[in-house]
């Protein structure tokens, strides 16, 4: 081996890590949000009872999520010139987010996602079309590279263009970044890209689609995540909704239950999102894996007890209060 090349990398892995910052790599769109008495079937038309339009994107919400809950937050995304758009930069403004690496396109407007709340249970569907935040480039992560190499925790989701994601991954992994990939929705990802995942955090819908194996049992998580700790990525978190959410590393393994909430679930869209912003908070803070999974459980609880996504994302202060029982 050469010699120059070994001290460049102890130099590197001896680098003292100062930065306490996250980034976020997402898309973010505007959600035009209709609630009714269920959610409609194919070729079914129902009655709304409320529409609400409001910013979205999981991973502009998670951007959102994680600076209200306490941490400096870059986002990396493409916005529209238009109304969508200009939504986006009033809620960064608002939340904090580091917005430097959102660029505005010349060429697409902002994106939009029609979700359905069944106002019965909580639960959605979404269809989201990225438009602008679909045309991010491995130009877009180059550009954002001090931001990346300046974080604790690199964070990104499978909205964005596949390419462009996995070009971040690969470079967040290299810079010595901790990742987390929240796989959603769920796509095909090649067997190489595993090993460069720190977290998976895959829905139980997700973690499915990855094992090829149904996933609703807290024993059908512990098989999925023996099997996606076996394709190369270092910890899994799989969310299960109501059930609570399991983790495994090589070292430990276990459920973690839902926050108890004290006023009604009201809007479980965006619980996702608050999960991961939450998670990579409390990692970034040096949590106990324990303590970083009730961490993310209250963020993403507080999340589905008001209506919408990034809007609905928990200040530190309550998210504190949760966890002490308040
Ligand atoms: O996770 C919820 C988000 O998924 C929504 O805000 C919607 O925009 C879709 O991206």
């Amino acid at each position: 081996t050469d010699i120059h090349a070994m001290h460049l990398k102890r130099n590197k892995l001896f680098e003292p890590r100062i930065t306490m910052a996250i980034t976020v790599l997402g898309i973010y769109v505007a959600d035009l949000v209709f609630f009714g008495q269920k959610i409609p079937q194919a070729g079914e038309t129902v009655l709304g009872n409320n529409f609400v339009v409001g910013p979205g994107g999981k991973g502009s919400n998670q951007a959102v999520a994680a600076s209200k809950a306490g941490v400096k937050t870059h986002f990396i995304s493409k916005i529209g010139d238009d109304q969508f758009g200009r939504m986006a930069i009033e809620m960064y403004d608002e939340a904090k987010v580091d917005y430097s690496n959102v660029s505005i396109s010349e060429d697409y407007s902002t994106g939009a996602a029609a979700i359905m709340v069944d106002e019965v249970t909580g639960a959605n569907a979404i269809n989201v079309y990225p438009g602008a935040s679909g045309a991010m480039t491995k130009k877009d992560i180059d550009d954002a590279e001090p931001a990346i190499r300046n974080s604790k925790i690199f964070l990104t989701q499978l909205e964005a263009p596949k390419e462009t994601v996995m070009y971040a991954l690969k470079k967040a992994s290299d810079l010595g970044v901790t990742t987390i990939l929240n796989p959603a929705p769920a796509a095909c990802i090649e067997k190489s890209v595993f090993p460069l995942v720190d977290y998976f955090t895959p829905n139980e819908i997700e973690a499915s689609f990855y094992v090829n194996h149904q996933v609703e049992t807290h024993d059908d998580a512990r098989r999925a995540a023996e099997s996606l700790l076996d394709m190369g990525v270092k910890n899994v978190v799989i969310t299960l909704g109501e059930r609570g959410a399991f983790f495994a590393s090589a070292h430990e393994a276990f459920f973690c239950p839902v926050a108890t909430l004290k006023t009604p679930v009201i809007d479980t869209t965006g619980a996702g999102d608050a999960f991961n912003a939450g998670l990579a908070v409390a990692l970034t803070e040096n949590m106990s894996v324990q303590e970083a999974m009730a961490f993310a459980s209250a963020t993403a609880g507080l999340s589905t007890t008001k209506i919408g996504t990034a809007k609905a994302m928990p200040s530190r202060e309550q998210i504190e209060a949760s966890l002490r029982g308040e």
